[in-house]
């Protein structure tokens, strides 16, 4: 077994609390705790927490409050994970196991790398199908995608809204991704994780409840500004499937960590949950409007189609230096810390992640002009 480097995890971990300026996040500005326990008596319950070891796939009360954003779910249909990074791993891992004759996996680029670096480092191979440029939007190729699904394909692997893009697929686009998989009986794996986090008022449409061979996985993570909780999951099409991720779990971190489970229980009330949608959505409009100014300062280098969904855009950047290099020298130079397309498959872009404070932002972004200006 060879280790394929996650590289966009390489470069965060090696230098996101090292620079002065991070704009690698893809969420926004995370909550505190003291934000959800708005009550002594909440606060009183977290300090007389027992810290042992919690339900191991989740407790009762976090899968309802999980199974309410799903219709038709129920609590055993749900393995609540360590983030969506740990869903994603034992959904790749067991579905690497799914079929010995169907060794490949379908995925979808530019995108977060995970599944697929998984994927080939347990020895099997990965086909991809890419977002194009359609009348100023990403969206699927799905000429690409029918061709590369075939008799040796396990599953789809597609994230919507899409990392790094900030696209949303559309449900026309679902509904065909849908209709190729069911043709070929393969497995539809769907990162929604940034749901929720849209620019509009309305809810990315969801691959849930089109294909019967479906999992979704999510967190709490970016739409819920939580991402220090560390809670994910994987929502399965029968109990049976759920049952075998919750198996593979036990090899992994055999269950959440007690208080993140029940804090996560509290932000997913609904009155909660309805308060944080809102405010992560008028984050990400506000910055979005500090972001757009200045692309368009630097129209001359950078050209940027504006994301949908999330507080990441992807920007085509024309400075001539390889987009490597250039995050490398921001991080040396700059003291700021941005994505390079190379991490997305997609050379000759840079992620720029908007969602942190306002006046962080900007002078980080001036940062970034002043390199660009002595280009
Ligand atoms: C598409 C996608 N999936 C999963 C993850 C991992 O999320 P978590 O922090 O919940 O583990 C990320 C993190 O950036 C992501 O962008």
């Amino acid at each position: 077994m060879k280790l394929e480097t996650f590289n966009l995890e390489r470069i965060q971990s090696e230098w996101e609390h090292r620079v002065e300026f991070n704009l690698s996040e893809s969420g926004v500005e995370p909550l505190r705790i003291r934000e959800l326990l708005d009550t002594p008596e909440l606060k009183e319950q977290l300090f007389d927490t027992q810290l042992s070891y919690s339900q191991t796939n989740g407790t009762i009360s976090l899968r309802q409050a999980i199974a309410r954003q799903y219709n038709g779910i129920g609590v055993d249909n749900i393995i609540v994970s360590n983030g969506g990074a740990e869903a994603n791993y034992l959904v790749t891992w067991r579905f690497f196991h799914e079929n010995p004759s169907r060794q490949e996996l379908v995925f979808m680029i530019p995108n977060y790398m995970q599944m697929s670096g998984v994927w080939k480092t347990l020895g099997g191979k990965v086909n991809t199908f890419r977002l194009k440029m359609d009348n100023k939007r990403w969206v699927p190729d799905i000429e690409e995608l029918k061709a590369q699904v075939t008799e040796k394909t396990t599953a789809i692997a597609i994230c919507n809204p899409n990392n790094p893009t900030g696209a949303i697929i559309s449900d026309n686009d679902l509904d065909t991704i849908a209709e190729i998989a069911a043709e070929k009986d393969v497995w539809v794996i769907s990162d929604e994780i940034y749901r929720g986090a849209e620019l509009q008022e309305m809810k990315a449409p969801s691959m849930h409840g089109r294909y019967e061979k479906t999992i979704i996985t999510s967190s709490l993570s970016k739409a819920y500004s939580l991402p220090g909780l560390r809670i994910g999951w994987a929502i399965c099409p029968s109990e049976l499937v759920a049952k075998e991720l919750w198996s593979y779990s036990d090899y992994t971190t055999i269950c959440p960590s007690k208080v993140s489970d029940w804090l996560a229980s509290i932000a997913l009330k609904p009155e909660v949950q309805a308060k944080i949608e809102k405010r992560t959505r008028q984050h990400i409009q506000e910055n979005w409007s500090i972001m757009q100014k200045w692309l368009d300062a630097h129209s001359d280098l950078l050209e940027c189609v504006q994301p949908s969904a999330a507080a990441i855009c992807f920007i085509k950047q024309n400075t001539g230096i390889p987009s490597l290099d250039l995050v490398m020298r921001l991080i040396k130079e700059k003291n700021v810390l941005i994505s390079p397309g190379e991490y997305f498959e997609m050379p000759g872009f840079i992620r720029i992640g908007f969602g942190s404070k306002r006046e962080y932002l900007k002078q980080a972004l001036e940062r970034i002009s002043e390199m660009l200006d002595s280009l």
